[in-house]
């Protein structure tokens, strides 16, 4: 009798765990059947089941094939492998803070500039409690040794593995078969398809749209560092000098922007209009958003991701023209950011090249450059008190902006894509 009810027992156990795995196996067939039937490439995020719509194929677009991304030469791949690399410093800063705001400086290669940046940045009240990364378009001794120099918080260096200045002879570098200037592709027989304006691509320009894209990417949804990272994080660039109370101040935009300002996707740290410093007011403004020194969460990069297309394929090689002609404006409202009356960053370019402009323009000669930081600048200096101006319907570019040109050749467009892929499992279009 016992022996019999445990055999039943064991019997209907055994019924179960083969229905089990029958169930998973006709799951797993018919996930199979799916991704081989469907042609539209479906991307599932690797840390949630959310399903991006952005690599899905619209019909605009289904000419498109994907096409495997270049080959990577010995350069690229060890960079790909240093990206890997845990941060520099962890001796010196165990411990991220809390809350930390992550601080992304994307360059390139002016090394007189990026000093005066980390020079800037070492006197940031805070830092201590955050993480840099350094995200470099190319491979640069100089520029490493400064970031290497870095001891005032953790410090990441990450490299863009696919970018055009370390490829010599191939795509995304110049290759000998590629079109040049305004070539005529059938009579030259040379390869390239011509922005709306008859110009071939310049490595050297879409260098850098493909390097904000691919950071990014990585930054978000690839690197073990940051892709869980719940809070913002502020990207600043290589000519952006960055007062001591950028940090105090971001953390008072971002605590307040729910409340504040609930139409805004991000907290700036100096004005649109890179010639301002701010108007000094006791007031808190909301603009369109700035591309000195902004901050944004991973629901506003979702948003992003999501319309890789639009970024991908409009003919236009800065990515913040790209950004505010296309993809804001698909967003369906007005893209605000929030920020403070007084600048905590300063844009600077080299000094007698935009004559003309006055004394105000901050400028960079012989390595020095001419901002000055006043005590206010020193400390967080925004109330939490302020009430908030709206500077609505601003000038500057906008949907209808047809792009300046430049971002023309097929393979860009599909690279780029390639990029929005990277961390997302996708399928390869089966027809
Ligand atoms: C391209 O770079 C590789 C290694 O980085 C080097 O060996 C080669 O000589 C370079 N070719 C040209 C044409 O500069
Ligand atoms: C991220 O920021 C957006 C825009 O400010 C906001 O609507 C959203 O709730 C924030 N997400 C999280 C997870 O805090």
């Amino acid at each position: 009798m016992a022996s019999n009810k445990k055999s039943r027992i064991k019997d209907a156990a055994f019924r179960r765990m083969l229905s089990v795995v029958l169930i998973t196996l006709l799951g797993v067939v018919l996930i199979l059947f799916l991704l081989q039937k469907n042609r539209v490439s479906h991307i599932v995020t690797r840390y949630s089941n959310e399903i991006d719509q952005n690599i899905e194929l619209t019909n605009t677009h289904s000419q498109f094939r994907r096409k495997l991304i270049p080959k990577q030469n010995e350069l690229s791949i060890l960079l790909e492998k240093k990206n890997q690399w845990p941060p520099r410093n962890l001796d010196l800063f165990p411990k991220l803070a809390k809350d930390h705001i992550t601080i992304v400086l994307y360059v390139h290669n002016r090394p007189q500039y990026l000093r005066v940046v980390v020079d800037s940045l070492s006197q940031v009240v805070g830092i201590g409690e955050t993480l840099l990364i350094v995200s470099h378009d190319g491979y640069f001794e100089e520029m490493n040794k400064i970031v290497e120099g870095i001891r005032f918080c953790q410090v990441k260096q990450i490299f863009a593995p696919y970018s055009p200045h370390i490829f010599n002879n191939s795509f995304p570098g110049v290759s000998p078969t590629d079109c040049k200037d305004r070539d005529d592709s059938v009579k030259k027989r040379c390869k390239g398809n011509p922005d709306q304006y008859g110009n071939h691509r310049s490595p050297k320009i879409v260098s850098l749209k493909h390097h904000w894209w691919w950071m990014m990417n990585i930054v978000w949804d690839g690197l073990e560092e940051t892709r869980q990272h719940s809070g913002h994080i502020l990207f600043i660039e290589e000519d952006h000098f960055i007062f001591p109370n950028a940090y105090r101040n971001l953390q008072l935009l971002t605590a307040l922007k729910p409340k504040k300002c609930p139409n805004c996707y991000a907290a700036n740290l100096a004005p649109s209009d890179v010639k301002s410093r701010g108007e000094g007011w006791e007031k808190l403004i909301a603009e369109k958003m700035g591309n000195v020194g902004y901050a944004f969460n991973r629901t506003v990069w979702r948003k992003i991701h999501r319309k890789a297309r639009e970024f991908c394929f409009f003919d236009e090689y800065n990515w913040d023209i790209t950004m505010w002609a296309t993809v804001y404006p698909s967003f369906g409202g007005p893209v605000y950011t929030l920020r403070g009356p007084r600048t905590s960053a300063v844009h600077f370019g080299k000094c007698g090249l935009h004559q003309g402009q006055g004394e105000s323009v901050s400028c960079i000669d012989k390595g020095v450059v001419n901002i000055q930081v006043e005590e206010i600048d020193k400390t967080g200096n925004i109330n939490s008190n302020w009430g908030v101006q709206v500077f609505e319907h601003q000038t500057g570019y906008q949907a209808g902006f047809r792009g300046w040109g430049g971002w023309g050749d097929t393979r860009d467009h599909e690279l780029c894509l390639e990029f929005a892929g990277m961390y997302h499992f996708r399928h390869k279009i089966s027809s």
